[in-house]
């Protein structure tokens, strides 16, 4: 019986979506959508929402920079009790948590602060988001520093850690830095951290793009023993805007004081800076202070939840929807279809292999179900994955190198449908139904 009555029996789900929908997710049902597009952005619950509208409607805002006033005071203590509550989230007693713009504002923060110098080599996986990309390569050519490529050619679509090893092995001195994504916003593959930090030694320094997997799994930073790591709370159901990056105690001498303003100085003359200690040094300026103190409110209601729980309901819809997938005929699923290998961003393609996305999309939208087409910035990855030769990469190098961007140069794409704790087991196959009439039509 595929109705809502399932819902809460699939192994797995929460027992309790329905309440959490009606409570906290009620325009679902209020404009008839079906909501699937949250490796792009997550819903935040109706009750952070109300609360904060209450905190902005009932309190004087203070900033960050002053102190002696009862506004300056508790918007402090706010602000430093979220950065807290971020801590104890993912378990990151040995880390340093800085507020950012978001994990793309995280990514370039690293990528725009870590010293490479010549003689150190830059690490990127052909998984890779551009963001992880684009910012980290400038800067290593910009200093001289080598570039590396870890490709996925491995049987399960991992990438390949006997390359890595060997490429950390042959760079016998100097630093290297590792861009490394948690989990792929493209195939959902995830990517083996622990085993990644043994191979790194302790020349590698690793920055994790956590942006599909914070919120939607159990992290322990600690555990992970990663160096950078960063996040989005606009992707954990928090507002926009606002991210952090966790920077490892024994990796933050590393960082550099490159920005000023207020509170990250301590003194300034005509020709000599003093730089604050701690973390006010790396957040200049007045911050969102409102942004971080509604963060926080939505890991209180996560940790309500259960990260355990979401991981688990999340898991169980992304298998659900794969197996509903496979029975389509001329669907094509990218990346391992295996739930230990990957999280639940479910991407494929229709008929007309890697040109019909926006087709499938638009009809989808039409029918009320949101999801996400095109390479999903991550141009390199996407293209690999939907069977372009090398060939066509050396082509569209030279072209771009050239100026040349025609249509010969133009991506093909790819459908993604990603799930969150507030979809349920009836969408799943309403997805499904609509994907298989689609199909039929074409
Ligand atoms: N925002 C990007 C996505 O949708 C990362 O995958």
């Amino acid at each position: 019986m595929k109705t809502n009555e399932v819902c809460n029996t699939y192994p797995g789900t929460l027992a309790n979506v329905g309440e959490i929908r009606a409570l906290d997710f009620p325009l679902f049902d209020t404009y008839d959508r079906i909501y699937l597009d949250s490796s792009a952005t997550t819903q935040e619950p109706q009750s952070v929402k109300k609360s904060m509208y209450n905190y902005r409607t009932q309190t004087i805002r203070g900033s960050n920079h002053s102190k002696n006033s009862m506004e300056a005071r508790e918007a402090n203590q706010r602000f430093e009790e979220s950065r807290h509550k971020l801590e104890l989230f993912f378990n990151a007693k040995n880390y340093v948590v800085a507020f950012t713009g978001g994990t793309t504002d995280s990514s370039n923060w690293t990528a725009l602060r870590f010293p490479l110098e010549k003689g150190d080599m830059l690490i990127l996986t052909s998984i890779e988001h551009n963001s992880q990309i684009v910012t980290a390569r400038n800067m290593a050519q910009k200093m001289g520093a080598e570039i590396e490529y870890i490709p996925d050619n491995t049987a399960n679509g991992q990438i390949d850690l006997k390359k890595l090893q060997s490429v950390v092995a042959n760079h016998k001195k100097g630093k290297i830095l590792l861009n490394l994504v948690h989990s792929s916003n493209v195939t959902g593959i995830m990517n083996p951290v622990h085993e990644i930090r043994q191979i790194m030694g302790n020349r590698g320094f690793i920055y994790l793009d956590m942006a599909q997997t914070a919120g939607h799994c159990p992290i322990d930073l600690d555990s992970l023993d990663v160096d950078f790591a960063g996040i989005s709370s606009h992707k954990m159901y928090g507002p926009m805007g606002i991210g952090a990056i966790f920077i490892n105690k024994k990796s933050i001498r590393h960082i550099p004081n490159t920005i000023s303003g207020g509170s990250a100085v301590k003194l300034v003359s005509h020709w000599f800076t003093a730089y604050n200690d701690g973390v006010t040094r790396l957040e200049p300026g007045t911050q969102d202070i409102e942004g971080a103190i509604e963060w926080g409110l939505t890991i209180d209601y996560l940790q309500k939840i259960g990260m355990a729980n979401i991981a688990a309901h999340d898991s169980a819809l992304g298998k659900l929807f794969i197996s509903e997938l496979m029975t389509i005929p001329k669907i094509k699923i990218l990346g391992p279809t295996d739930m230990k290998l990957r999280s639940s961003i479910v991407t494929f393609t229709g008929k007309a292999f890697g040109t019909d996305h926006e087709h499938l999309a638009r009809e989808l939208d039409k029918k009320g179900i949101s999801v996400r087409d095109g390479c999903f910035c991550a141009h390199i990855y996407v293209s690999k994955q939907l069977g372009a030769p090398d060939l066509v990469h050396e082509i569209r190098t030279s072209m771009m190198k050239l100026g040349i961007f025609n249509d010969v140069l133009m991506l093909p794409g790819a459908v993604r449908a990603s799930f969150a704790f507030y979809n349920n087991v009836d969408e799943v196959y309403k997805t499904a139904e609509a994907i298989r009439n689609i199909m039929s039509t074409y």
